[in-house]
């Protein structure tokens, strides 16, 4: 692939430090999501990916991925545990190529993996962006607002999904105790998607 004009990565809201955002990726016909951080450090952009997940299984053989910015927490609890469903996607054409995004993604970006290590748990990459999409229909008054203040509902929904992913692998109950830890910020902060999230995060895990 070719670069074009360089991105800045600012216009579509993905900062220094670690960006939770939805990885959208395809195998054949295929689309996967699932939250993974992107990591700006400096001038340099990148991605950790835990050996086993299929985000892994597609970037490791397709070398592209789309960053999906989105605050949702129904999505994220949705894409960490299950598939998406085949319309929660829409298709667009990048480098010649059909690739997944999410419809209510507040923006998006198509990164380049370059320089992909793998070491015996991970598989690191850099990412160059290479195409980005700002969704500037989204409706302001649906769920997925683009103004909204800081929520620790919203924050401790990404904290319970990714302790919910350490104790799917490891079975350790110390992870237990810290969803609910979360759940009750939840409860006292959240609005309701955040406690859609949470009840659905807890099915999940068969509570
Ligand atoms: C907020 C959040 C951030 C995450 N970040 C990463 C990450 O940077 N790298 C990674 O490998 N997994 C990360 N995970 C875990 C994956 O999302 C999880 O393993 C997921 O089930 C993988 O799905 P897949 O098999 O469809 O790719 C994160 C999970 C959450 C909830």
């Amino acid at each position: 692939m070719t670069e074009s004009a360089p991105l800045n990565l600012d216009e579509y809201g993905i900062y220094d430090g670690i960006s939770e955002t939805i990885v959208t990726t395809i195998q054949g016909w295929f689309p996967n999501a699932a939250p993974i951080g992107i990591i700006r450090k400096d001038d340099r952009i990148y991605v950790r990916l835990f050996k086993g997940s299929t985000t892994y299984f597609n970037v490791h053989s397709e070398g592209v991925l789309v960053a999906n910015v989105v605050n949702d927490p129904v999505i994220f609890v949705r894409s960490t545990f299950s598939n998406l469903k085949e319309s929660d996607f829409n298709y667009v054409s990048v480098a010649g190529h059909k690739f997944p995004v999410l419809k209510d993604a507040l923006s998006w970006v198509f990164f380049e993996c370059n320089n992909i290590k793998i070491t015996n748990e991970a598989l690191f990459s850099e990412l160059n962006p290479l195409h980005g999409n700002v969704n500037l229909n989204l409706n302001l008054n649906s769920d997925i607002n683009l103004l909204h203040a800081p929520n620790r509902g919203f924050n401790a929904v990404l904290e319970a999904a990714v302790h919910a992913t350490r104790y799917k692998l490891t079975n350790d109950e110390k992870y237990l105790k810290l969803i609910h830890a979360c759940s009750v910020i939840i409860a006292k902060c959240g609005g309701k998607r955040e406690k859609i999230a949470i009840d659905m995060l807890n099915d999940y895990l068969g509570e």
